[in-house]
């Protein structure tokens, strides 16, 4: 969601706020501005749409300065339009906010009535005009700050300006994340290690409910309380080169391509390849869990719906996976000797956040499996398992979709020898298959012609059907999930078996059917849904593997990916559905790496 920089420098700031906000970008944004302080004075530019739009203005009203703020707004309270832009302006204090203030509507009543008027429809602008109003009432900026925080609901992260205070900045991170980056004469604030990444490899991640100031030398962090605290100092590795995009055309793309080693660096942390046996988690053995209740949201949840299928049949032990924003509200009765998982790219999104803190209130043990390692989940959990997908930009979800499969494949591995459930050769037989991943994704990749020519006929059709059974049905969905989100096309996800009980009316020629059915266990059963789509005019493309190619029925368009033991076989699948969706992208002109409307990382309910 919104991003947020912060910079304390000893150079031009307006350049360096714009480069921070372009690696924000990924987060999704409808309208972007920045603010510089100089000789006491605050200014801000702002405009809605591109940070191209935002650099125009800069161009014709050039803002000098060497402290400064920016941000990428996705918007809540109020249109995208410049008026609702950040930063937003009350008297002395100038600030950007992600997150969203609860109680915004009684606060600014509360302040119209005081006189206050009011520029934006935000739930921001109240926290401008209750810092400002507490500097009138005496107080230092840093006990405004803290007396403002008092008075405020909801979750956010805030980078504060006030007039007059030339070389310092105020941040505080309740529910949202921020950070804070150490340089040498020079200091930042930023919503992640990405935003400062241009500057310093030195963060400190702030605990939730800390406020801060930086200037030039130092940070000063106190907790919710006001209690001044130290928090460590990190060297980070997302280096500038994790967030090129290299000879690539799209983030989107050179993840798909990048599947190979997040697979293989995901996979070093579960399995040994030298003894090829699992890797237990510290602290945790899988006998003494009696069932897994995973959280998750959106391409996390089908990765999880995948896994479900493993720790069932592999580990013989019941796992539950629901979508974060249904359980957190539904207060599920859950016993002490279940696990809770949250899987989470981000680590930050807010359902899932909520409900792995509601389950950790109500005594279970927690895990958090996520690409964010210093993230809230990462830091909240009993355990961290961790993906190594390193950052992923693009707002659909790939690299780290796979990761999280690879995974808690190997999680499922490990329970299933922890619990009995299979001997010493099944468990080596097993993470040799896993090892085998890697390659056959690489192999998977090479579908990417015949996929490529799929994109144009399909990038025509207005619904598109995704079909699969077993760990093919939550495969489904995503790969529905890919399409509609890039490509804006309609798009639906079905167990292939549901087919006859109601969308079978949607085919006709007009509406692709896509049915992902390599030679399973389930095959036969899914050739049968093909015959029924193509005997009602339907257009089947299927994605399958070499045996099930020979069994297509004619009419089909066919994708052959590399066989595999079916362990793997949603890993290996992958590449090719996310190709289709990003070349039908591509082919209708979207823009694929920041769809309209989505964020990258959803912190807000
Ligand atoms: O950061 P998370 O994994 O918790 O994010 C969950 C979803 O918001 C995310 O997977 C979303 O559905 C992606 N845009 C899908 O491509």
């Amino acid at each position: 969601m919104c991003g947020i920089i912060g910079i304390v420098g000893n150079q031009a700031v307006s350049p360096r706020l714009i480069d921070s906000l372009k690696r924000l970008e990924y987060r999704g944004y409808d309208s972007a501005g920045i603010a510089t302080i100089e000789g006491g004075k605050v200014e801000r530019r702002r405009a809605k749409g591109k940070i191209r739009a935002l650099e125009d203005k800069l161009l014709s009203e050039p803002l000098s300065g060497l402290v400064g703020i920016g941000h990428t707004r996705w918007a809540t309270h109020g249109v995208p339009n410049e008026r609702n832009a950040h930063p937003h302006t009350a008297g002395r204090v100038t600030l950007v906010h992600n997150g969203i203030i609860e109680n915004f509507a009684e606060l600014k009543a509360s302040l119209i009535h005081q006189g206050r008027v009011f520029e934006s429809d935000t739930d921001t602008e109240v926290i401008a005009h209750l810092i400002d109003r507490q500097l009138g009432l005496g107080d230092s900026p840093i006990a405004a700050l803290k007396n403002t925080l008092d008075q405020l609901t909801g979750a956010f992260a805030l980078a504060v300006l006030v007039a007059g205070e030339n070389n310092q900045i105020m941040g505080a991170r309740r529910g949202s994340p921020l950070v804070v980056g150490h340089g040498v004469g020079e200091m930042f604030i930023g919503s992640d290690a990405l935003a400062v990444g241009p500057f310093t490899n030195k963060i400190s991640y702030l605990d939730e409910g800390d406020f801060v100031v930086i200037d030039h030398d130092r940070a000063q962090i106190f907790d919710a309380e006001g209690t001044a605290v130290d928090r460590p100092i990190k060297i980070v590795s997302a280096s500038a080169a994790l967030v090129e995009k290299g000879n690539y055309r799209h983030f989107m793309e050179k993840e798909i391509h990048e599947q190979p080693e997040s697979c293989q660096r995901t996979l070093g942390a579960y399995v040994d390849a030298l003894t090829s046996r699992a890797i237990p988690t510290e602290g945790l053995d899988f006998a003494s869990v009696e069932r897994i209740q995973i959280v998750a949201c959106g391409t996390a949840s089908y990765a999880a719906q995948i896994a479900r299928y493993l720790f069932e049949q592999l580990a013989d032990l019941p796992c539950d996976v629901e979508i974060a924003s249904e359980f957190r509200y539904r207060q599920p009765a859950l016993r002490a000797t279940t696990l809770a998982v949250a899987v989470s790219q981000s680590g930050e999104t807010a359902d899932t956040l909520a409900a792995l803190r509601w389950c950790k209130a109500g005594g279970l043990r927690t895990a958090a499996l996520v690409n964010s390692h210093e993230s809230t989940m990462a830091r909240e959990a009993d355990f961290l398992w961790p993906t190594h997908a390193g950052p992923e930009i693009g707002v659909a979800s790939t690299k780290a979709f796979t990761a999280q499969i690879t995974a808690l494949t190997a999680l499922a591995v490990t329970a299933a020898v922890q619990r009995g459930r299979i001997d010493a050769a099944e468990e080596t037989r097993l993470v040799k298959v896993l090892l085998e991943a890697p390659r056959l994704i690489a192999a998977s990749l090479q579908t990417e012609d015949a996929v490529r020519s799929l994109a144009i006929d399909t990038a025509k059709a207005r619904d598109v059907l995704y079909l699969g059974r077993g760990p093919m049905f939550p495969m489904a969905m995503e790969g529905a999930l890919k399409l509609k989100e890039i490509s804006y096309i309609h798009a639906e996800g079905y167990a292939a078996g549901e087919l006859k009980h109601g969308p079978i009316a949607l085919v006709d020629e007009s509406t692709p059917v896509i049915i992902i059915a390599p030679q399973d266990s389930f095959f036969e059963k899914t050739a049968s849904n093909m015959s029924e789509v193509i005997a009602r005019g339907g257009r089947v493309i299927l994605f399958t593997d070499e045996a099930g190619a020979a069994h297509a029925p004619q009419g089909a368009r066919v994708v052959i990916a590399p066989s595999s033991d079916p362990l793997i076989t949603p890993l290996i699948m992958s590449a090719p559905i996310q190709m289709l969706a990003y070349f039908v992208a591509v082919q209708k002109g979207a823009d694929v790496d920041q769809p309209r409307n989505l964020a990258k990382s959803v912190t807000v309910e």
